[in-house]
């Protein structure tokens, strides 16, 4: 059985230039809209955010990332990504319950995210946590490329 655990990152003192790299390479190659690397070196820089890596003992197989205005109970999911290899048995709806549970404990109980419209495992992981598409943005991602806007507001807030 495939041993893992979750590390929560939330502040620029904890994030090395090591894992940067190592988060940067993983966006690049398997995640549909990359960043540049920059923006993974600066991820803490200005930016109130929940970083939460999956990891077995050997390296990480996955991410998933949100912006928090705990001020206003809002997060928003930058990103969630599974190594190819690691896909299909479970392990993004893990991560994301993970993320979830670690912000409604902090406060926040108001959640927003983009999708794109042919992404459907994503959206499959999306519908099972709860969230509910409220508008398709046409274009976002580029030309002919849409994103479906889901959110998710806990029971005791909607
Ligand atoms: C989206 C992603 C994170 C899902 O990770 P995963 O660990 O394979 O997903 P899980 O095994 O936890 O499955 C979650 C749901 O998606 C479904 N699913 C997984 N892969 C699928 C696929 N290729 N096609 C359709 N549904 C799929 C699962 O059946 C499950 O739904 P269910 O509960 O109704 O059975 C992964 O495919 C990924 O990293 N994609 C690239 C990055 C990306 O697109 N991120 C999202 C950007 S918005």
């Amino acid at each position: 059985m495939l041993e893992f655990n979750f590390i929560a990152i939330e502040g620029h003192l904890t994030f090395t230039s090591e894992m940067a790299f190592v988060l940067s390479e993983l966006d690049r190659q398997f995640f549909p809209t990359p960043w540049g690397h920059d923006s993974w070196e600066k991820l803490f820089l200005d930016h109130d955010r929940l970083l939460i890596l999956l990891k077995t003992q050997e390296s990480v197989i996955g991410f998933c990332l949100f912006d928090k205005s705990v001020a206003d109970s809002f997060a928003h999911l930058l990103k969630i990504l599974i190594h190819p290899q690691f896909r299909n048995i479970g392990l993004s709806k893990k991560l994301l319950g993970s993320a979830l549970l670690n912000l409604e404990n902090a406060g926040c109980s108001q959640f927003f995210l983009e999708v794109e419209e042919d992404n459907y495992a994503a959206q499959k992981l999306y519908l099972s946590a709860a969230f509910q598409i409220i508008h398709c943005k046409k274009n976002f991602y580029g030309a002919n490329r849409s994103a479906l806007i889901m959110t998710r507001a806990n029971k005791s807030h909607s």
